[in-house]
């Protein structure tokens, strides 16, 4: 019961957050402020996919889930091809498993919206303008001063980056520009995976173990629910901002740094009503993103786990 209570009036907070948000003029970067925003809509999607012009075709297809920045920047080994942005989505967090036509949506400084989708091997690139933001530097032609927000959507499933990212680079000659360069499969901060795949491939309809079923379903959520990690952003002054929120996913019983855990988040009488799925599950607002809907594998999985009482078996 304290756990429903809680999440209302969480959810009553968060609602009139994402509304406040919803509008969107220049961007705000700060670790609140990129938190809870809804991805962008009304634009043309794909609108700023780059195309393989080559002599040698294939090169769209080429070096997924690399660093594209490495080759594709200015006097780089493709620096012909200079995008401003590049990378792979996948289905999976291990990166394993492509994902064609996820849509990538970043928003920059002064709120232009730029649309990518994935192709056949989740790759996806562009030559797109990202505007600098003057409150990282007044040369806003260097890409260390471009600045965006980002997301990644399949369906009706969406992600998005909760954490402040620059381009890289020194200056607009040096820039390296691809997300492959943070989100790597081992468990950076939100890998680029999204949509509603089944972490394994069968589950049994009862007698659910946490460390056998719940917990390889959980690994999607440890990038940002690990345990006890508060970070500091400075560069907006000094907000101290938890990416995690103080939820420890790692295990079933939280480490002592984190103030919550597993069982914080589990209605054993009401599971529907855990803020585990409540959270997770497409239409409730999390800044971590949807992983599924109700029918989904890994969402019933869950839910009969809980209904057998969330043991920590
Ligand atoms: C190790 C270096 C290297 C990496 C890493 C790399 N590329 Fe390339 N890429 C090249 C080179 C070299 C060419 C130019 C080939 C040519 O001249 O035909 C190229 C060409 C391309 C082209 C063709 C551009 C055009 O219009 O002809 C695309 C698209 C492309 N790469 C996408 C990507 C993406 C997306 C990534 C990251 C997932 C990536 N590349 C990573 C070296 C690289
Ligand atoms: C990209 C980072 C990220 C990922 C991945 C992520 N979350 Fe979250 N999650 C957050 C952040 C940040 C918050 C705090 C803001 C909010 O409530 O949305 C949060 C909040 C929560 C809460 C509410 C905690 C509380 O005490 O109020 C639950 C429950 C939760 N997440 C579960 C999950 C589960 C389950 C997964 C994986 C299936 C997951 N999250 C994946 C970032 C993430």
């Amino acid at each position: 019961m304290r756990t429903r209570e809680f999440f209302m009036v969480m959810s009553i907070a968060l609602i009139m957050e994402a509304t406040m948000a919803g509008t969107i003029t220049a961007a705000t970067f700060t670790p609140s402020g990129m938190l809870l925003e809804q991805a962008p809509s009304g634009h043309t999607v794909g609108k700023d996919n780059g195309t393989d012009t080559g002599a040698s075709q294939g090169n769209a297809t080429h070096m997924a889930g690399n660093d594209c920045g490495i080759c594709h920047k200015p006097d780089g080994k493709a620096g012909s091809y200079v995008f401003s942005m590049a990378g792979t989505v996948y289905k999976d967090k291990a990166g394993t498993m492509p994902l064609s036509d996820a849509e990538i949506i970043l928003q920059d400084a002064e709120g232009n919206i730029i649309s990518m989708t994935s192709n056949s091997v989740g790759n996806f690139f562009t030559y797109a303008p990202i505007a600098g933001d003057p409150a990282y530097g007044s040369d806003l032609e260097s890409s260390r001063n471009w600045r965006y927000k980002a997301w990644v959507k399949y369906g009706d499933f969406t992600r998005h980056m909760v954490t402040l990212a620059g381009v890289g680079g020194s200056s607009s000659t040096t820039a390296r520009m691809s997300c492959n360069m943070h989100h790597g499969w081992q468990g950076s901060r939100g890998s680029l995976t999204t949509g509603d795949f089944a972490v394994l491939s069968s589950y049994p309809s009862s007698g659910i173990s946490f460390y056998t079923h719940v917990l390889p379903v959980l690994k999607n959520c440890m990038a940002c629910h690990k345990p006890g990690s508060i970070s500091t952003i400075t560069s907006y002054g000094d907000e101290k901002y938890d990416y995690g929120a103080g939820l420890d996913l790692s295990a079933y019983e939280k480490d002592a740094k984190s103030s919550r855990g597993i069982p914080d988040i589990v209605n054993v009488s009401e599971p529907d009503q855990s803020l585990i799925l409540l959270k997770t599950t497409v239409g409730g607002i999390h800044a971590g993103g949807s992983f599924w809907n109700q029918s989904s594998a890994d969402y019933q999985l869950i839910r009969r786990w809980i209904a057998e009482g969330a043991l920590n078996n």
